[in-house]
């Protein structure tokens, strides 16, 4: 049962030492875990947030030089923002394909477009997750899921021993989805929400949006709502080769009526 303690407009504890920094003006939230052995920060908000991510880190009694390793959910630019700020301080960490792309600053995928075009400096990932990698903070172990489908190298992470899953975009509170961006697609986004499923998830502290206590149920709703994407996608892409088709048959007629 999620009993969360509000200790300002901007932050909240979520579980004992677990604190939502919540996201503002469209940025994602991020998430301070105080471990006994190490403070990780996941996600780190939008660039233009830093100020709002260190005040709210001050508000927990910690600089930015306390926190050990931060982690990414993945690589869009509302998440992934403020890295090379925290870059200077912590060890950052992202799954080798979200890795890759904010290496060789991928702008495609990045998803910077959807923020006004909004600049990230270049900065240096200390270390490349992969599905099955443990860190264990003492009092709390996050478990790597890879979750491709919002985007390539998605991850959630998943703290077995309270069942709790810090999302990302994969999926939030009443089953709503990040969508298919560039890099994603919507079967390995089914696939990965099926995994989910059989975690038996608790809690879901997603990327943006409210907490959800019901974590199993949101899961179920979230891949009920990717195979309904996936119907409509099927018929979009009928609704597009008929048209080719019946073009196609117009520019056949123009040609035969040229000859
Ligand atoms: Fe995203």
């Amino acid at each position: 049962m999620l009993v969360a303690k509000k200790l300002s407009k901007t932050v909240t504890e979520l579980h004992p030492n677990i604190y939502l920094i919540y996201g503002r003006n469209r940025s994602a939230h991020a998430y301070l875990i105080k471990g006994t052995h190490r403070n990780v920060l996941i996600d780190c908000c939008l660039p233009d947030a830093r100020d709002h991510v260190v005040a709210c880190l001050a508000e927990l009694d910690l600089r930015p030089d306390d926190i050990d390793l931060l982690l990414l959910t993945h690589e869009h630019i509302d998440h992934a923002g403020c890295a090379p700020y925290f870059a200077h301080h912590a060890l950052v960490g992202a799954h080798r394909l979200a890795a890759n792309k904010l290496t060789v600053r991928d702008e495609f995928v990045l998803n910077n477009k959807a923020f006004n075009g909004i600049e990230r400096e270049e900065f240096r990932l200390d270390l490349s997750l992969v599905e099955g990698t443990v860190i264990n903070l003492g009092n709390y172990d996050l478990q790597v899921i890879h979750t491709p489908g919002h985007c390539s190298g998605a991850v959630c992470f998943f703290e077995p021993r309270h069942k709790l899953l810090f999302s990302g975009d994969v999926v939030m509170a009443d089953g709503i989805v990040g969508g298919v961006l560039q890099s994603g697609n919507v079967s390995d986004y089914i696939d990965s929400l099926r995994k989910l499923s059989a975690l038996r998830v608790e809690q879901i502290f997603p990327g943006h949006g409210k907490m959800s206590i019901s974590g199993e149920a949101d899961i179920e709703k979230a891949i009920a709502r990717l195979e309904e994407l996936l119907d409509e996608s099927k018929m979009l892409f009928e609704a597009i080769q008929n048209s080719q088709l019946g073009f196609e048959h117009i520019v056949r007629s123009l040609r035969d009526l040229n000859r």
